[in-house]
């Protein structure tokens, strides 16, 4: 299992590495645009898992009152620096420190894949808790299943390990946690911030097409009922 104070540690090690890769593509930040465009300027955003700020949380705070949460300091002091005006908050996001119906929109890029599979239900329980009715989510997953490590991620000697659910898991997991999922795209491997569509809306059609990409990632939008 995943051993979360060495992935912390990592990600405090790793920020400056991991930043300078994010700040070469915009990967993802175009499928953000459908959740900012349905929010008023007023609204509450959570983006879990932050990381360095780049390019998620920087966008998002241009048109709404974002939060930036992160169990890592370093990738949080980075976050400031390019996100200056989002608030930032260090927590774990199995245990969101937020009350109850306190955000209009969740956001999460590449960061539950890093937490065990035996919490990512919680995860997403944590999601729906602290989202309003009505409230939206946009979290990325691995399309397939895998648990591993790396002992070198970017050449840089420290270690990194993922727990990836895979898509038809989250989809059980986004449902149990009261979602409806309303879109899903695959996005591919690449620093290319280009999405293919891969299903729209609500129905068990949608899962079928995921299951038919070869995209190694997938990016669920959900909602909860009003
Ligand atoms: C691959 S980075 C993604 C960063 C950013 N979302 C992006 O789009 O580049 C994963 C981030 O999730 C954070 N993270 C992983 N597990 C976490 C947890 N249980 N609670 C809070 N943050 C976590 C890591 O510290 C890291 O900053």
């Amino acid at each position: 299992m995943v051993d979360k104070q060495a992935v912390q540690r990592g990600y405090d090690e790793l920020a400056e590495q991991y930043d300078g890769w994010r700040e070469r593509g915009g990967r993802g930040v175009d499928l953000l645009d459908d959740v900012l465009g349905a929010l008023s300027p007023d609204a509450r955003l959570l983006d879990a898992g932050c990381g360095g700020g780049q390019p998620v949380l920087a966008r998002a705070s241009e048109t709404t009152d974002a939060v930036g949460l992160d169990f890592s300091g370093e990738q949080l002091r980075l976050a400031g620096e390019h996100a200056p005006t989002a608030d930032r908050v260090q927590g774990d996001m199995t245990a969101l420190p937020f009350a109850a119906d306190s955000f209009d929109a969740v956001v999460a890029y590449w960061s539950v894949i890093h937490v065990p599979l035996a919490d990512h239900q919680t995860v997403v329980d944590e999601f729906a808790r602290v989202l309003r009715p009505g409230g939206r989510l946009l979290l990325c997953e691995g399309t397939t299943e895998w648990v591993g490590e790396n002992p070198d991620w970017f050449d840089s000697g420290t270690g990194m390990a993922w727990e990836i659910a895979g898509a038809e898991a989250t989809d059980r997991q986004l449902l149990s946690a009261g979602f409806a999922v309303t879109d899903r795209w695959g996005l591919p491997e690449s620093l290319s911030d280009d999405a293919d569509a891969v299903g729209e809306n609500d129905d068990a059609d949608a899962a079928n097409e995921a299951e038919s990409s070869d995209d190694p990632w997938t990016f669920f939008a959900a909602r909860l009922p009003e």
